[in-house]
């Protein structure tokens, strides 16, 4: 029977769709972190737009683990803005999850008011290579543990439906679980269960504090690091996870030193990855001149770009009872319906499609379309570290122009196995 528009639950939540939005850092958020009424009305425009449910952008759950200068922050000062967002997004019906996250090694003494990022190991980001990570002590890792538990309980005070604890992309929590980035050799490292200590500490400290307040968790099927995450680690720590009482599990890949991996694209943008990139943005120009040749040879393009997050998600599915949820590069309806339908996921998150077309799950469920205009061109991502989330589609067909516009769209493949 097809499944994709019929309701379901992940645990007391009930979703009217399988189709949700993945988590998207939006750059609303104000200096200090606090919610601008765009994102409001962002979160009310795609509940409008028929969407299943909505997972936030990365919120940040103390000031030294922020990614991001303008992403959003949970506070207690917060709470209000934050519950006038999700009064309005339940008009629609639809469960809005926050995302919380701590960057670890994934940022910069800029952002952090100066201070040095902590990871679990000092290992240079290349990315962030600038600010060597100083290796986190107990004190510091029971810290972190405790300030999402307060995030999460703050996240419940402001109505949202769930938190998913963001364990993906390289971030603190991600960090942790890679052995790549985590070469401890106390009880936060070396085995798979120490290395998920401090996830378990989280989830149990949390659930303390809210009872059976829903819990998420985003992770890496793998991450490209030599020695890092497989999809073999991948499924053990799915095991952990449904045992400590997670509710869903969404299944991702990459670490932001690894480019375009998680967000992938068919073209890498050379000329805004110069003018954006931590690492080259303030180079002089001649420099720039002379290693813009470069920038191909040493940021990898990864493939397939559509659906590939789904064999790893089809994997962990079938070691798990709990729901999971397969994100990346997913375009097209046949498509979803297929990882659906045939058990690959139990729900498809997307991330870009939904900044071109809000409305797109409407679009998909009354015929309207059944592909995503999107072309995976990762500007979006790019652009969104110190601007507000948009589309540049449109910029793109100025400059390409239509002929090129079409070619890459035809190279769009599914990969369903
Ligand atoms: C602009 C932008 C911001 C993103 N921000 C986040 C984020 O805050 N948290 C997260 O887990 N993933 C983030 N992602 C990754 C997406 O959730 C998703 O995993 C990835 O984009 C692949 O899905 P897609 O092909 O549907 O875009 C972001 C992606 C984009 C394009």
């Amino acid at each position: 029977m097809e499944k994709t528009f019929q309701n379901s639950n992940i645990k007391n939540l009930l979703f009217k769709n399988r189709i949700l939005r993945s988590a998207t850092h939006e750059g609303m958020g104000d200096q200090d972190g606090r919610p601008k009424k765009e994102l409001e009305e962002l979160y009310v425009c795609l509940a409008k737009g028929g969407v299943g449910g909505i997972i936030t952008g990365i919120v940040g759950v103390q000031e030294n683990g922020r990614a991001l200068k303008n992403m959003n922050m949970i506070t207690d000062d917060f709470i209000a803005d934050y519950k006038r967002m999700t009064d309005r997004v339940h008009e629609h019906g639809v469960p809005i999850i926050m995302q919380l996250v701590h960057a670890g090694r994934q940022t910069n003494r800029e952002t952090i008011h100066g201070e040095r990022p902590m990871a679990p190991s000092a290992i240079r980001d290349k990315m962030y290579y600038r600010s060597k990570p100083k290796k986190m002590n107990h004190d510091e890792i029971y810290e972190v543990i405790n300030n999402f538990a307060t995030a999460i309980e703050r996240a419940k005070k402001a109505g949202f439906d769930g938190i998913q604890l963001h364990c993906a992309h390289g971030f603190l929590l991600s960090q942790f679980l890679s052995p790549h980035m985590n070469r401890r050799k106390d009880r936060w490292g070396g085995n798979i269960k120490n290395r998920f200590r401090i996830i378990a500490e989280i989830i149990r400290a949390a659930k303390k504090r809210t009872g059976d307040f829903p819990i998420l968790v985003k992770i890496n099927g793998y991450d490209h690091r030599p020695k890092g995450m497989r999809v073999d680690q991948a499924v053990k720590i799915s095991q952990l996870l449904e045992q400590e009482g997670c509710d869903g599990i969404e299944v991702s890949c990459g670490v932001m030193e690894d480019g375009f991996c998680t967000i992938r694209t068919d073209h890498i943008p050379v000329d805004l990855v110069m003018e954006t990139a931590l690492n080259i943005k303030r180079v002089n120009h001649r420099v720039k001149w002379l290693i813009a040749p470069l920038v191909n040879i040493f940021i990898k393009k990864r493939a397939p770009v559509y659906s590939y997050n789904v064999s790893a998600a089809r994997q962990i599915k079938k070691s798990v009872t709990i729901p999971v949820i397969a994100v990346g590069g997913i375009r097209d309806l046949e498509g979803i319906k297929e990882i659906i339908n045939s058990n690959g996921a139990d729900y498809v998150s997307m991330a870009r499609p939904f900044i071109i077309e809000p409305d797109i799950v409407n679009k998909f469920s009354t015929g309207l379309s059944t592909s995503s205009k999107c072309i995976s061109c990762a500007f979006c991502f790019l652009k969104s570290q110190d601007s507000s989330l948009r589309c540049y589609h449109k910029n793109i067909v100025k400059k390409s122009g239509e002929q090129d516009l079409r070619k890459i769209r035809s190279d769009k493949k599914s990969v369903y196995s």
